[in-house]
């Protein structure tokens, strides 16, 4: 997952500092190290940086003036993190450059058949192969755009790729990983990135490009062809409708802090959204044959609550799909079967792939996403948008607190419960509004106490095991501490084992069928010397630290996930990591 924007058309005539704010807006995506080219005078000018742009943005002001030129932000795939590897690439003759988003799967039969053609490579990069390749094709034709068109159709994987040529021209082609074009007529600026929320501030309208399409733009006009005819394409464009979304901090340290906040906010944003949806949606649950909800990461915990709460509180028998290992069923998928997505980008590549597959066997999709003009969108048949506003942080957090508040109404929805679902989550607004106004401190004391754990273990059952589940995923990702979510019932078959005196044990539970069983199993903990965090309406006296959470009925769940984002939150300040962006990971995984 990397990012790529170009400008066209520049009107402040410096293309290098318009690419750089870009580039910032889509750090997200990948941060390892950046690039930036122009164009001016017939030639190219191309500078790359290892790390974030702030770090090293200085050196735009080498870049000669322009109206147009590409960036890119990378998260590595194939190649190390080296200033060398980073993109843009040039061709062997500088006559043009490339970006790349994706992973080229066939990259080294590719490299070695360049190889023997006596092309030679600089980089480690599977990237530098398209390169190349198109140099190949040229030979066969001197037009560059159907160059680009044969050798993209020669790759394999999920990849998207643009290109700027020494004469000004830009082309782009999708097959995988998103890409839309933003417009802005009154200034005649183009732009073209990986999502909308990198051009929103500078254009009014977009235009989506689907998979295997390709942009071909000279003298600031677009034309879009599909690569495997090379027919061109009529296009639509469409509002941007998230032009006024603030991307700054708020006044908050970090965007996880503020966006932990913005719970409350996430919550009342889905109480505002049209029934009838959530009524159709209810109608073909009820209709299906079978139920599945799929994602990734933070997002495959929410659809792994929502189908807890199907199963719990609208009797619907829905199997959760780990969004990358779901091939074991795709011979039992059909038509009558219903998927439920819930995803931030939209764009998550293995989730993408099961439901392209399920889509060409007649199930019908269902997504719920944050973000604009989304592949998973475009994919479905009941589409829902979280409008969480922009989630910056690389950990989710609002879009998951409104990802399984959405899974709740659901199933409450399908179960005929509609108006007590909105209720409890009116409600739930509420408590966690008045829950973030007063137990800062408390949890800050609960992170100095976990501050130098090595590992640290949490239980839940029933509702609450998604929740430590989620609760593990924020403590990997925030303090890069193991973590380990256990399912309560589970403990005495194996991990019981690690307990020893002084193993830091959270413990989340609810005043629900469970509560007893869940005590029990801190008993079993607490005889062999760990230090137990209880986080529950009530105290116990098996507890050595007690987090009060507030009771929430049916959606304490929810509720329970924002003192574990919070304590990651703390744990991770106090260790002086990168908040924001941390180590290794990015906020799309577009690639496979
Ligand atoms: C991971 C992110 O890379 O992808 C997670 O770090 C996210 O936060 C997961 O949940 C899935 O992404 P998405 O966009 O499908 O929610």
């Amino acid at each position: 997952m990397c990012g790529i924007f170009a400008v066209i058309n520049d009107k402040s005539n410096n293309a290098g500092q318009t690419i750089r704010q870009g580039l910032k807006r889509l750090e997200y995506r990948g941060y390892d190290s950046w690039g930036i080219a122009v164009q001016s005078d017939n030639k190219i000018d191309l500078i790359k940086y290892v790390g974030e742009v702030d770090k090293t943005a200085d050196n735009i002001k080498k870049l000669p003036k322009s109206i147009v030129g590409i960036g890119h932000t990378r998260w590595a795939t194939t190649g190390a993190v080296t200033k060398i590897n980073a993109h843009p690439h040039y061709s062997t003759d500088r006559s043009f450059v490339l970006a790349q988003n994706g992973i080229v799967e066939n990259y080294e039969e590719l490299k070695k058949d360049l190889t023997q053609k006596k092309y030679r490579f600089v980089t480690q990069t599977d990237t530098e192969v398209i390169t190349r390749l198109i140099e190949e094709e040229l030979t066969k034709n001197n037009d560059l755009f159907s160059a680009v068109r044969q050798a993209f159709l020669q790759l394999k994987g999920r990849n998207t790729i643009i290109i700027l040529t020494k004469t000004g021209q830009v082309i782009a082609a999708r097959n995988g990983s998103p890409l839309v074009i933003g417009l802005n007529p009154e200034s005649n600026e183009i732009f073209i990135s990986s999502d909308v929320l990198s051009f929103a501030p500078f254009a009014d309208k977009m235009i989506i490009i689907d998979n295997n399409q390709l942009v071909n733009c000279i003298n600031g006009k677009i034309k879009i062809f599909d690569i495997r005819s090379g027919q061109e394409n009529k296009y639509g464009i469409e509002n941007i409708d998230i032009k006024n979304d603030r991307v700054d901090k708020q006044g908050y340290a970090h965007f996880m802090l503020k966006e932990i906040n913005e719970a409350p906010y996430v919550i009342n944003q889905l109480l505002k959204q049209d029934i009838g949806a959530y009524n159709e949606l209810a109608a073909a649950i009820k209709k299906a044959r079978s139920v599945y909800t799929i994602g990734s990461g933070t997002a495959g915990v929410a659809a792994a609550q929502t189908a807890f709460y199907l199963r719990e509180y609208a009797g619907i028998n829905a199997i959760y799909l780990v969004g990358a290992d779901a091939r074991e069923y795709y011979e039992l998928i059909d038509k009558d079967d219903l998927f439920l997505a819930p995803s931030q980008s939209g764009e998550t590549a293995d989730v993408l792939e099961v439901l392209e597959v399920v889509k060409k066997k007649g199930a019908k999709i269902a997504s719920f996403v944050n973000m604009s003009g989304s592949m998973m969108t475009r994919l479905s048949d009941y589409k829902f948008m979280a409008q969480s506003g922009p989630e910056i942080c690389v950990l989710s957090t609002k879009v998951f607190d409104a990802q399984i508040a959405w899974g709740y109404l659901v199933a409450k929805i399908t179960a005929g419960k509609t108006r007590e679902a909105k209720e409890n989550l009116r409600n739930l607004s509420v408590q966690i509004g008045n829950y973030l106004g007063n137990n800062k401190t408390k949890i800050q004391e609960l992170a100095k106490y976990l501050l130098n754990a090595h590992d640290i273990f949490l239980l839940g059952k029933y509702q609450n095991f998604q929740i430590v589940r989620e609760g593990m995923i924020k403590l990997v990702e925030a303090t890069y501490k193991h973590a380990h979510a256990i399912p309560a019932g589970d403990l005495k078959h194996y991990a019981i084992t690690l307990m020893e005196p002084g193993v830091p044990v959270i413990v989340v539970s609810s005043n629900d069928k469970v509560k007893s069983d869940i005590l029990n199993t801190v008993y079993e903990v607490k005889a062999r010397g760990a230090r137990v965090i209880g986080i529950s309406p009530e105290f116990d006296e098996s507890f050595d630290f007690h987090l009060e959470v507030p009771d929430s009925g049916e959606t304490s769940a929810i509720l329970n996930i924002i003192p574990l984002q919070l304590l990651a939150y703390y744990i991770a300040l106090m260790l002086g990591n990168n908040i924001d962006k941390p180590r290794n990971i990015a906020k799309s995984v577009t690639v496979k």
